[in-house]
């Protein structure tokens, strides 16, 4: 039921504020005067010590879930102190990459059914490694063949493109991360802030409107930010059916630089974190070369971030780790009022399937 919306995608991406409430309801301890703050992953609590003893954490994902697990990896490696790699579930395979009984392997899957990375856990399950699943459908086969795990319970996500699930990996991985290194613990007020954060998003309707036929589009992000870069320019590709590219900032000079000129689009990223500084210098050197910036910076940033000139997209601050959480939501809005606007079907986006389940 899609309710006052008209799209699936549209709802889930409005559903976030409820969907991440949900996702941290009964793990999250406030604390008091004699109890600490603190996180409770029921999935995973006894489990934790032999986590803390592995030699490497390995994500492993495909598309979006790939994605959410790629903003995360920051903040489990700064609390866990430990070695975090990426896969992609397709490419381990496909390098027969090594694992070792000492790694403990995070599969993050929303449908839990896709099955390339079902085929990873499989591998993973053979080689020894503790293997740890991170999904939203409870009785899935990723949820049952993993050791243990903790479910998103985001609610049922219709819409192929997947936007609140996202969102809830994100968060779902920042209390693992916080679980696993105890010690650290974010405040609930600051995780208030967020959702809040999310319900004064502004529509993204006009920016849309000024970017309906180009053929391209970039998305330039680094640090926690990389990952928005890579998912919004996805969403992008899924549902608008335009071409987009998410890039690492500090790529940028290495090849990317010579597709500037004044017509296509290019959103970056500069919120205020630890490679604010770095990011406004990538904005002046795309400016040098009167490049069609979009930029997304911190509320009461925009004078000082661009000047007065292009576009920009203000979002409230949070916490440097959880700003991706935030940062991704005008950008699903965006891929999603591009779409409506080119005409194309927005739930169920040509040749894409909700939940793969052939290699
Ligand atoms: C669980 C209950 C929840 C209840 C809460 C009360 C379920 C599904 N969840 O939530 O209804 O309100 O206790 O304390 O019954 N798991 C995997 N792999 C995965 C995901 C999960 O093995 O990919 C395992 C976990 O290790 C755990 C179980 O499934 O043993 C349930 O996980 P989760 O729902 O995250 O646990 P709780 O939040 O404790
Ligand atoms: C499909 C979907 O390709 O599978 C994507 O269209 C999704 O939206 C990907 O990110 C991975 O799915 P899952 O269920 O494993 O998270």
């Amino acid at each position: 039921n899609k309710g006052k919306y008209e799209h699936y995608m549209q709802k889930e991406i409005h559903e976030q504020p409820e969907s991440l409430t949900t996702t941290m309801r009964g793990r999250l301890i406030r604390g008091g005067s004699s109890k600490r703050k603190s996180v409770l992953l029921g999935g995973l609590k006894d489990h934790l010590k032999t986590i803390r003893r592995s030699r490497r954490i390995v994500f492993i994902g495909c598309g979006t879930s790939y994605n959410a697990a790629l903003a995360a990896r920051p903040l489990l490696e700064e609390l866990s102190g430990i070695p975090v790699m990426m896969e992609i579930a397709s490419d381990l395979l496909d390098r027969q990459a090594p694992i070792y009984r000492d790694d403990t392997i995070i599969f993050v899957s929303q449908s839990g059914e896709t099955a390339d990375t079902l085929n990873a856990l499989e591998y993973a399950l053979e080689n020894g490694a503790l293997c740890v699943g991170i999904t939203n459908t409870v009785g899935s086969a990723i949820a049952r063949n993993t050791h243990c795990g903790v479910h998103i319970n985001a609610g049922s996500e219709i819409g192929v493109a997947s936007t609140k699930a996202y969102t809830s990996q994100i968060v779902v991985m920042a209390m693992v991360s916080l679980a696993i290194g105890a010690d650290t613990i974010s405040s609930k007020p600051r995780r208030e802030a967020i959702i809040e954060s999310l319900l004064n998003l502004p529509e993204m309707k006009d920016l849309a409107q000024s970017l309906i036929s180009e053929q391209s589009l970039l998305m330039f992000g680094r640090g926690y930010n990389y990952a928005t870069a890579l998912e919004g320019a996805l969403k992008v590709k899924e549902v608008a059916l335009m071409h987009s590219e998410g890039i690492l900032a500090g790529e940028m000079k290495h090849g990317p630089l010579a597709l500037v000129d004044e017509n296509l689009p290019i959103v970056v990223i500069a919120t205020r974190d630890q490679s604010f500084s770095k990011q406004q210098s990538v904005i002046q050197q795309l400016k040098a070369r009167k490049g069609r910036l979009i930029v997304m910076c911190t509320e009461g940033d925009a004078a000082a971030v661009c000047g007065g000139s292009g576009r920009v997209i203000e979002v409230p601050l949070v916490v440097d780790c959880l700003q991706p959480v935030v940062n991704i939501v005008p950008l699903q809005l965006l891929s999603y009022h591009l779409t409506v606007l080119r005409g194309y079907n927005v739930d169920q986006p040509r040749n894409l399937a909700k939940s793969v389940t052939t290699e």
